[in-house]
């Protein structure tokens, strides 16, 4: 049985990213695929510590050493057929514990020798983004910066797919906080109309991804 891990790297466990995970968890099951779900900021871990441990010649590879909890999660996507992770976009770039993750998981990954991978099979990569900018702002200006960090994944050997969910709603009301930029009845119009096609978008890809 194939298996894909879902990582919400959304501090926010009920809200857009974590919506849209769970739309791809049940994309994934319904392509016969066991899952499990993640929250990443439940996960205590930190970046890359630079111990070079993964490194050492004649080591174990495609493990990180340092004994956090991020260890036993990578392990866990080494162990996978699929990983499928959600990140908001904070300040231009995915969050900040995202960017931990793939440290960690993308550097034990690789040689130093010649910068070939030492994954051994195809890990297959979903990357969900959800962000407040409306989409034709990410098609101008994220899409080419966030290449560098997905082009990363390819150390995993899979399919790398994107999935942007664009002009998210933040909060439920936003009469209630100082955020005079966004109309909420725009904003409610969008969550309507585009979510429900979001959602059923990264159920497609988690369930081709899961295959
Ligand atoms: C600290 C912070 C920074 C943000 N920066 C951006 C940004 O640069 N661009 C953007 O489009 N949205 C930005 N947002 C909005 C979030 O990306 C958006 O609301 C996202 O859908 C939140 O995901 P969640 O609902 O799963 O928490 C920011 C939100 C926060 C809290």
């Amino acid at each position: 049985m194939k298996k894909t891990i879902l990582i919400n790297a959304s501090p926010r466990k009920k809200w857009n990213t974590a919506h849209l995970l769970k739309a791809a968890e049940a994309g994934a099951c319904e392509a016969g695929a066991e899952t499990e779900y993640v929250d990443l900021y439940d996960v205590k871990g930190t970046g890359c510590r630079s111990c070079l441990a993964c490194k050492k010649k004649d080591g174990r590879r495609c493990h990180c050493f340092w004994p956090d909890g991020f260890s036993p999660l990578i392990d866990s996507i080494f162990a996978a057929d699929a990983v499928i992770i959600g990140t908001p976009i904070y300040f231009g770039e995915p969050t900040a514990q995202f960017r931990a993750l793939v440290e960690r998981l993308i550097f034990c990954s690789f040689s130093y020798d010649d910068y070939s991978s030492y994954v051994d099979k195809k890990i297959n990569v979903g990357l969900i983004y959800t962000m407040n900018a409306p989409y034709e702002y990410y098609e101008k200006t994220y899409k080419e910066q966030f290449k560098r960090t997905e082009d990363l994944f390819r150390y995993l050997k899979g399919t790398v797919s994107i999935y942007a969910a664009c002009n998210t709603l933040q909060v439920e009301d936003y009469s209630k906080f100082n955020m005079a930029s966004f109309s909420e009845t725009e904003k409610k119009e969008h969550q309507e109309f585009q979510f429900p096609k979001d959602m059923a978008a990264v159920k497609a890809m988690a369930a081709r991804l899961s295959q």
